[in-house]
């Protein structure tokens, strides 16, 4: 196995460490000296229109980071990627979730073999179930139409598929929608299927392992709920038979695993498969993806899928001074590594991208919390951002404050589209205008803040004067699109990831694996006798455990 370079023993990091040292960047003076600041730091990639002329960057420090992208090198692990080279060392698998939007005729090689073909033909099954269900041909046993689709699955296996159902709303046929069970909480099957009639109601039970405690167990809730629903409306008998024929016309599934999707007893034809060399985070443009395709359509799938590719393609084309996803992710390592950031929030001006920071958590986190490198050795440096957020203008009114006036870092990435998705007026005001008055007025103030002087030539109190600076200096990327489009969607995707790539590739992890969350799964198997009154296994727990338990067991009704 290859050693990852050191990043902190390049001559790179030693220049950015130096420019640290004597960086006195004041954004205010940055753009009044130099009037093509602006210009010479905006990129484009796709649709995407992307300033980074808001950060704490001077030409220096931009070429600084180049450097140390070269001198880790990023360029042949970006290309051993894309190749399909088993670059996930802990679990020895390829990493090729770029393989999913490749065009038809790629060839891209895992162990001597073409995958390309595989994605399609999964691709073309999943694009046929979904016109299938979309026209009515697909019914429920009972013969009615499909109205609602309910997507049960966890982590990767929902968090996507909701963020694009949720993001792409404006595209959803009518008289169809999704849902989604996500949750162990027993609340969230209820709630999700509370008010739904069986007879139009549609599973797919998506799990690449089809071992997920939570996802099984959700999917017998829900597989019961059917039953249950159908016999006591006497919709079918209450007989094998006709519980086997419910089940295959109300449940499909996604999964790697497609023995086990059997033994669920799903019928492997209305199974669509995928493959280890998938990462759960990096799933939503595969099969796991099949609610979304059913909600939207093939046709705006394959818009998804097209936007991906246009980034994927400057990501694997463009020289690194220019690539956006690798500049941003540079940016990341330089907030994080040397100004000691600890968070990046992600700021949407765009209701309906309002689960993309939870999908951001689970792909930027999952990936990159670690603190070994893919040989085993310990880093070298602090990884990891914790990625969070809330569409503009709800957060403007919540935590800006410590945005604009913290003693924090937060480096923020503001997200907008030049087109609304509904035109409505207040009035005779342009209400997309003003939305997105604030998103310009946001990052102009962060960065250029508000001095004393000009707070007390206002009249201030002199007393209130100081809490009315605003420092200003605080780091923002603004990314701008003409419009939230499946391909816009696509995009942002494929460039939230290769910006993970990029930093892991910096900190020299395996970002692909997620050893970090199998510990509590493992202690869970053991607690569960406990909780359920098992005296013995209770005693073998630690003392704080035991008394939560009996707390527990005290209480429950
Ligand atoms: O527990 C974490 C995780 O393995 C994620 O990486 C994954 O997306 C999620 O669980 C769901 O896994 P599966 O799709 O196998 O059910």
């Amino acid at each position: 196995m290859s050693t990852p370079i050191d990043a902190t023993q390049t001559a790179a990091w030693k220049q950015l460490l130096e420019l640290k040292e004597n960086f006195s960047l004041n954004l205010r003076e940055a753009f009044a000296e130099d009037p093509d600041r602006a210009e010479r730091f905006t990129f484009t990639a796709g649709d995407l229109f992307v300033d980074l002329s808001k950060n704490l960057i001077t030409d220096d420090v931009v070429a600084a980071l180049v450097a140390l992208g070269d001198e880790v090198g990023l360029e042949a692990r970006r290309d051993a990627m894309f190749a399909g080279e088993k670059i996930n060392v802990t679990e020895n698998r390829a990493v090729l979730h770029t393989a999913l939007r490749a065009p038809a005729d790629a060839v891209i090689e895992v162990d001597g073999h073409n995958v390309v073909p595989d994605v399609h033909e999964v691709l073309d099954k999943v694009f046929a179930f979904a016109d299938k269900v979309r026209s009515g041909a697909w019914t429920g046993v009972t013969g009615k139409r499909i109205e609602t689709v309910v997507n049960i699955g966890i982590g990767g296996s929902d968090l996507g598929p909701v963020m694009v159902y949720e993001a792409l709303k404006p595209y959803v046929q009518e008289g169809l929608s999704c849902r989604f069970i996500s949750n162990i909480d027993p609340t969230d099957a209820y709630e999700k299927t509370v008010d739904l009639d069986p007879e139009t109601t549609l599973f797919i039970v998506a799990s690449k392992t089809f071992s997920t405690l939570e996802t099984l167990t959700n999917a017998r809730l829900a597989r019961t709920w059917l039953l249950d629903g159908l016999i006591a409306s006497g919709a079918i008998e209450d007989d094998d038979a006709a519980c086997k024929e419910a089940i295959e016309k109300h449940f499909v599934a996604v999964s790697t695993a497609l023995d086990k999707v059997e033994e669920f007893g799903i019928d492997p034809q209305n199974a669509f498969g995928f493959w280890d060399w998938v990462g759960g985070r990096y799933s939503v443009d595969s099969a796991i993806g099949t609610s979304v395709a059913v909600a939207i359509g093939p046709d705006h799938f394959r818009q998804f899928l097209a936007g991906f590719r246009e980034i994927d393609e400057h990501f694997k084309n463009t020289p690194l001074a220019g690539n956006v996803p690798v500049l941003m992710g540079l940016l990341n390592v330089w907030y994080s590594n040397f100004f000691d950031a600890q968070s990046h929030v992600v700021l949407p001006y765009a209701q309906y991208l309002h689960r993309f920071p939870a999908y951001l958590q689970q792909l930027t986190m999952e990936s990159n919390g670690k603190s070994v490198r893919y040989d085993g050795s310990d880093v070298t440096t602090t990884t990891g951002e914790i990625f969070w957020g809330e569409p503009g203008t709800n957060g403007q009114h919540a935590f800006y404050q410590l945005i604009h006036q913290g003693t924090r870092v937060i480096p923020a990435d503001f997200i907008a589209f030049a087109n609304p998705a509904h035109d409505l007026k207040d009035g005779q005001e342009d209400v997309h205008e003003l939305f997105l008055a604030n998103f310009f007025a946001q990052t102009a103030a962060l960065a250029f803040g508000k001095t004393a002087d000009e707070v007390r030539a206002e009249g201030t109190p002199e007393n209130v004067v100081p809490a009315r600076v605003f420092s200003g200096n605080r780091p923002t990327t603004s990314i701008m699109a003409p419009a939230l489009t499946p391909s816009a969607v696509g995009q942002l995707i494929a460039l939230y990831e290769h910006i993970t790539f990029t930093e892991g590739t910096v900190w020299g992890i395996d970002s692909f694996d997620q050893w970090g969350v199998e510990l509590g799964k493992q202690l869970a198997k053991q607690v569960t006798p406990a909780v359920g009154g098992d005296e013995a296994a209770l005693e073998k727990q630690d003392p704080s455990t035991q008394s939560l338990v009996r707390y527990y067991r005290a209480l429950r009704r």
